[in-house]
C-alpha cells in the first residue's frame, strides 16, 4: 500500500500494522521531536467547536517545524457558501494536508475525493480516528503490550466508541462495548471490529449490560451521551443512558487498578461521576496530552516523512 495521497477518514482506513507503526512513531516523536514537517502547511477546517483537536494539531505542527491555518465554523460555509468539491480543490492548492471536522461522514469523504492532498478526519458524527490513536497510544505508554488487554467502553456507540473499538480490535485487545439497545455503532464498524479481533487474536464483545463489559476490565472508557449535533435529543438521551454512568459502583466489577478514560469534554454527573473522573486511576489528561503525538505521527505518515 502506498502512502502517497493516503487519507485518514475512518478508523478502518488503517491496517493493524499501520496502527502499530503510528503508536511507535508517536512514542518516538514524543521523546524526541524533530523537524520532520519543516515547511509543511496543515489546514484545520472545523465546522464544530474544538479545544483538544485544534490545539493539539497546532502544537504538533509547531513542534515538527510546520504551520497551520485554522478555519472556524461559519467561516467557509462548506456545502453552503461553496460546494465541498470546490473548497477541497482550492485548499489543496494552498496547503499540504487538511484536517476536517464536520457532521456526516459523507462530507469528509466527498472532500477527500476532490482533494489532491491527504485529508484527516478530525471528527465526524460517525468517526474520531485521531482520538482512538491517542487513546491506544496512552495505553501503550502505560502497559506496553496491548494484546489481550481488557478495555471496556460504556455508553453511546458514537464516533469515539466506533473508532476506538476498531482500532483496539486491530491491536488484539479484549474489547468490550456496553451500549443500550438501538445505540450500537454502525454494522460496518461492528463487522470491522469483529474481523480485526479475529485476525489479531483479540476479542470484541458487545452487550447492553455495563457490569458484564466491565467485569475484569483494566481500563474503562466513556464519552458524552449527547454528541455535538444531537442537542435536540439531549433530554431523551439522558433517560436512555442513565444506567450507563461510569461510577464507583460500576467499577467494583473491574480490576482494582482499573484505568479510567474519557476523550473530553466530560459531563460530571452524567456519563461519569466527579469522584471517578478525579480518581487516582484516571488517565484522562494523558489522553488529551497524547493527541499531539498521535496526530504528529499521522501527519508525518500521510506526508511520507516517516
Ligand atoms: N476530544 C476531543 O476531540 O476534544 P475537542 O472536541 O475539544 O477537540
Ligand atoms: N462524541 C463527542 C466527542 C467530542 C470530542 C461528540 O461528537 O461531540
Amino acid at each position: 500500500m502506498t502512502k502517497k495521497n493516503r487519507h485518514l477518514l475512518a478508523s478502518y482506513d488503517l491496517q493493524a500494522e499501520e496502527v502499530d507503526f503510528l503508536l511507535k512513531s508517536a512514542s518516538a516523536l514524543k521523546s524526541n521531536p524533530n523537524r520532520i514537517l519543516e515547511g509543511k502547511q496543515l489546514a484545520l477546517l472545523f465546522e464544530k467547536p474544538s479545544l483538544r483537536t485544534r490545539v493539539s494539531f497546532q502544537v504538533a505542527m509547531r513542534y515538527l517545524g510546520g504551520e497551520t491555518t485554522y478555519l472556524a465554523p461559519q467561516e467557509v460555509g462548506l456545502g453552503e457558501r461553496e460546494a465541498i468539491k470546490d473548497v477541497a480543490r482550492v485548499l489543496s492548492r494552498y496547503l499540504d494536508i487538511i484536517a476536517v471536522r464536520t457532521f456526516a461522514q459523507e462530507i469528509v469523504e466527498e472532500f477527500a475525493k476532490f482533494s489532491s492532498v491527504p485529508v484527516i478526519n478530525a471528527l465526524t458524527n460517525e468517526e474520531h480516528p485521531c482520538q482512538a490513536l491517542a487513546d491506544l497510544f496512552t495505553l501503550y505508554e502505560r502497559v506496553g503490550t496491548l494484546k489481550g488487554f481488557p478495555l471496556a467502553f460504556i455508553g453511546d456507540g458514537n464516533n469515539v466508541a466506533s473508532s476506538l473499538v476498531v482500532t483496539a480490535a486491530s491491536l488484539g485487545l479484549d474489547v468490550r462495548l456496553a451500549t443500550p439497545k438501538g445505540y450500537l455503532p454502525s454494522e460496518r464498524v461492528l463487522n470491522e471490529a469483529n474481523l480485526r479481533a479475529n485476525e489479531s487474536g483479540g476479542r470484541f464483545f458487545v452487550t447492553d449490560i455495563p457490569e458484564k463489559a466491565v467485569e475484569g476490565a483494566q481500563a474503562v472508557y466513556t464519552d458524552t451521551w449527547v454528541s455535538m449535533g444531537q442537542e435536540r435529543e439531549a433530554e431523551q438521551r439522558r433517560i436512555v443512558f442513565k444506567d450507563y454512568q461510569v461510577n464507583k459502583k460500576l467499577l467494583e466489577s473491574a480490576d482494582d487498578s482499573v484505568l479510567v478514560m474519557h476523550d473530553l469534554p466530560a459531563h460530571r454527573g452524567e456519563e461519569i461521576t466527579d469522584e471517578v473522573f478525579e480518581g487516582k486511576n484516571s488517565i484522562i489528561f494523558d489522553q488529551a496530552e497524547n493527541r499531539t503525538w498521535a496526530q504528529a505521527a499521522v501527519v508525518a505518515f500521510l506526508l511520507g516523512t516517516i
